[in-house]
Parts: C-alpha cells; sequence; structure tokens
C-alpha cells in the first residue's frame, strides 16, 4: 500500500504520533495534512520523549522525508523553535519540505484567536490559541498570507498591509489592540522567511511522484475526526477537516491514490476542551484513568476529561474516514479495573440512538447505553513482552474479548495493539 493514512477517530490525542513514528519505519515520506501547532505528538524512543506540534512525525527517522502540506497552517517563528530544538538534542532529523501553498499564521491570529474565545462565552471551544482558527478564517476569505508570499517581499508586503488593517479593526471590535506597524511585522517574519525559504516547495509535485515511483508515503493526520471543522461537534472542534478527506486538499494527492486507512482508537475516549461527552466519567475510575494515562494536554497542559471507549464515535468516524483497520492505543491504562464498560448507543426520550448526532443539545440529552465486560489484570512488563511476538492468542483472555467486541461492533480488524508509550511496546495482530 504505498499511501496510507493515520488518523484520529475520537478527539484527538489518541497515540497518532507514537503509531506514526512506528510506522515510518518501512516509510520514504511522512506528510501532515492539516491542522498546526495546536497539535501534539508523542514519540517516546527508549528514555527520551519527544513533543511535535507542526513537524510530522517522521522527522526523527533520518531516511524519512517529512513534509508539511498546504493544508496545514503555519507559524514560522514556532517552526523555527522546533526545529532548533531538535537539534540541540541532537536529533538526526531526516529532511524537511514544507509546502509553498500552506498559509502563515500571523501574531494578530493568536491575539484574535485568545478574544474570540472570550466572546463566544458558553460557545467556546477552549482553543489552544494558537491562532488556527483566524488563520483558517483568512485563508476561506482570501486574506491570507501562503509560504510563497512569505518568502516573496513585494507580494509579502502587499498582503500583509491589506491583512493587518482588516484583523486590527476586527481585534478593535473584540476589545483588543495591536499597534506593530507593517514594518515591524515584516522585519521579524523576514527572518523567518530567509530560514524557512530552502525547505520551500511544491510539496504536491514531490508527493505525487513519490506515490507514482511506488515508494511508502504515508498521510499523518493532527487531530481527530470528531474534531472536524465539518463532521465534528461543532462549534467545539478545530478549523481544519481531520477526516481522509482532508489529506487529498490538504496535500494535492487524489482520493484514488489513497490505498489504506488506519483509524487510531484509544482504549477509552479523552478530551480536551469543552463540549458534551456522553460517556465522561466524573468519578474516581475516571481520575485512575486520567491519571495512569497521563491526560494532561501535550500542547496546552491542560487536564483532558476522561470517559468510557464510545463505539458511536468510532463507527461515525469509521463512516467519514472508509477506515480499513483499527489501531487500538493505551490498552495498558484499563489493566486493574474489574469492570470496563462500552457505549454501543445512546438513548434519548426512550429510542435508541445510533449515529452520531450534529445538534448539541440533542448530545448533551443523548445518554449512552453500556455493554459490560469484565477488564484483565497487571501484567508485568516481561508479561507485556511476552504477547509481542505471540500476537491475539497471548493476551489476556479479557482484553481479547475487548477487542473482539470492538471489531465485532465496528466491522473491521484491530490491527495493531498499543500497550505503552515507547516505539516498541506494541502487539501486532495482523
Ligand atoms: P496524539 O496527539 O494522537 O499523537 O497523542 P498525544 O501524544 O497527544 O497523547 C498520547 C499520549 O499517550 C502521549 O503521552 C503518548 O506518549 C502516550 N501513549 C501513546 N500510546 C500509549 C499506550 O499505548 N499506552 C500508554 N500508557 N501511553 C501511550
Ligand atoms: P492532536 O493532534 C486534542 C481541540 C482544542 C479545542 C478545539 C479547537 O494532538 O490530537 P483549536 O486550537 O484547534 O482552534 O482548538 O480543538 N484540539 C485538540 N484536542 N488534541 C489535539 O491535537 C487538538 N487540537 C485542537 O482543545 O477544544
Ligand atoms: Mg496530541
Amino acid at each position: 500500500m504505498p499511501a496510507s493514512v493515520i488518523l484520529g477517530t475520537q478527539w484527538g490525542d489518541e497515540g497518532k504520533g507514537k503509531i506514526t513514528d512506528l510506522l515510518a519505519e518501512k516509510a520514504d515520506m511522512v506528510v501532515r495534512f492539516q491542522g498546526g501547532n495546536n497539535a501534539g505528538h508523542t514519540i517516546v524512543i527508549g528514555n527520551e520523549e519527544y513533543k511535535l506540534h507542526l513537524l510530522p512525525s517522521g522527522i526523527l527517522r533520518k531516511d524519512v522525508i517529512s513534509v508539511i502540506g498546504n493544508g496545514v497552517v503555519i507559524d514560522p517563528g514556532f517552526l523555527l523553535g522546533e526545529l532548533k530544538g531538535l537539534k540541540k538534542r541532537g536529533v538526526n532529523m531526516g529532511e524537511l519540505k514544507i509546502s509553498d501553498r500552506a498559509h502563515v499564521i500571523m501574531p494578530y491570529h493568536k491575539a484574535i484567536d485568545a478574544l474570540e474565545e472570550q466572546a463566544k462565552g458558553i460557545l467556546a471551544a477552549g482553543t489552544t490559541k494558537r491562532g488556527i482558527g483566524p488563520c483558517y478564517r483568512d485563508k476561506v476569505s482570501r486574506f491570507g498570507i501562503r509560504m510563497c508570499d512569505l518568502i516573496d517581499k513585494p507580494s509579502f508586503k502587499e498582503k500583509l498591509a491589506s491583512s493587518l488593517e482588516l484583523n486590527r479593526s476586527y481585534l478593535r471590535a473584540l476589545g483588543g489592540q495591536m499597534d506593530a506597524t507593517v514594518e515591524e511585522i515584516m522585519t521579524e517574519y523576514e527572518a523567518y522567511a530567509k530560514k524557512l525559504a530552502p525547505f520551500v516547495c511544491d510539496t504536491s509535485v514531490l508527493v505525487n511522484s513519490a506515490l507514482d515511483s511506488e515508494k511508502e508515503v504515508l498521510f499523518e493526520g493532527a487531530q481527530g475526526a470528531h474534531l472536524d471543522i465539518d463532521h465534528g461537534i461543532y462549534p467545539f472542534g478545530t478549523s481544519s477537516n481531520t477526516i481522509t478527506g482532508g489529506c487529498c486538499t490538504g496535500t494535492g494527492i487524489a482520493p484514488k491514490k489513497i490505498g489504506k486507512v488506519m483509524g487510531v482508537v484509544k482504549a477509552y475516549t479523552s478530551r480536551v476542551g469543552a463540549g458534551p461527552f456522553p460517556t465522561e466519567l466524573k468519578s474516581n475510575v475516571g481520575e485512575q484513568i486520567a491519571d495512569r494515562g497521563g491526560e494532561f494536554g501535550t500542547t496546552t497542559g491542560r487536564l483532558r476529561r476522561v470517559g468510557w471507549l464510545d463505539l458511536v464515535m468510532v463507527r461515525y468516524s469509521a463512516r467519514v474516514c472508509g477506515l480499513d483497520s483499527i489501531v487500538l492505543t493505551k490498552v495498558d491504562v484499563l489493566c486493574g479495573i474489574p469492570e470496563l464498560k462500552i457505549c454501543t448507543h445512546y438513548m434519548l426520550e426512550g429510542e435508541e440512538v445510533h449515529d452520531f448526532p450534529a445538534s448539541m443539545r440533542t448530545l448533551a440529552e443523548s445518554k449512552p447505553d453500556y455493554h459490560v465486560l469484565d477488564g484483565w489484570s497487571e501484567l508485568t512488563e516481561e508479561e507485556w513482552k511476552a504477547c509481542q511476538g505471540g500476537g491475539r492468542e497471548t493476551l489476556p483472555m479479557e482484553l481479547q474479548a475487548y477487542i473482539t467486541f470492538i471489531e465485532a461492533n465496528i466491522g473491521l480488524p484491530v490491527e495493531i495493539v498499543s500497550y505503552g508509550p515507547g516505539r516498541e511496546e506494541n502487539v501486532m495482530l495482523v
């Protein structure tokens, strides 16, 4: 399968970074197609932990080309900081390419993001305040500045002048202010442009020619299907298309080129941000899962809300993303919990609801209906390692039953089970 897509099926933080890095071992290219530094993708290699935000999760492998596609929004100062951080740690990075059509996050986008959150009141998503939404808005309204503009002084000046004026008046309407002049912003951003220019190219040409010559290309999603701007929990999600379709628009490849889509499913559900969460746990079990799972936002450090696995959500993602298989992560976090619940459908006004609702009011009123399964006990490191070679049959019976239940309900195979943050902590089932 030359083109494989890896994406989140829930509300993000499913472990996409770990799985992308794992599969990148056999890849020639890893491509990010949407989002920006709102993402936080963690990779653990031995005692080293890397938290990537804009850089694709192939960057730690020196033989892999990492591509930031046109669908990504780039904070250039942040990206340079990320590169510098990895260099400082002595990482032998792979080659990096940045799309000339990717949009640039400007200082006013970040200022607007924070103020809009206040203005939205109860409709605020709890954004990462990285300027993601305002940057995508400028893109869609055609006031945006792309990487090809950033590295071309006359275009940059022209576009910045009109965009700054408009955004400044919007900021004022929100109760904020931005005194920086076009010249001041240009001085700052030209320094970034100079450093980033060597990486900028038409990445659609690059990715398509890699695919045409049968190279292995992995497309790495950020966020999760339920944060998608069209298909997610609007208005509490993010501003990009996180589903498989976003991979085509965000890189410039045709849908028919996609060979395989893998959906990463956390063995329970987590959410960082606001909005209805039907299976949310507000009990000791919830605290235990959050604590053991280290459920703190990789980008913002905020405590993540946690709940039981919700298959209404995963079935929806399987449909809108056209999933071929599932990667089940963080099963170790559920060790030792005697009874586990999996939501199969919701109940609303006495009726069963099998499809994830569009209306946030309906979602808030939906009550989860659960299938209850026995939990599995703690496994030692040696016991987990023994499962690595043995596959499915060597996993605890209760975990096998948990996996089988998910497979039957979603109608897809679980291909990989991840039992720890480390690169090697996986059991291949297929
Ligand atoms: P992403 O945004 O989908 O890449 O996920 P994050 O990196 O934001 O969050 C996942 C967290 O869980 C990170 O701290 C990972 O190191 C960690 N992690 C990934 N897979 C596993 C697993 O199977 N077990 C445990 N315990 N932690 C995991
Ligand atoms: P990864 O790639 C979890 C959430 C924010 C907020 C909403 C909108 O690490 O899975 P934004 O800053 O995008 O405008 O915020 O989306 N959010 C994420 N939650 N993981 C992420 O990325 C997220 N990126 C954005 O918390 O509710
Ligand atoms: Mg994350």
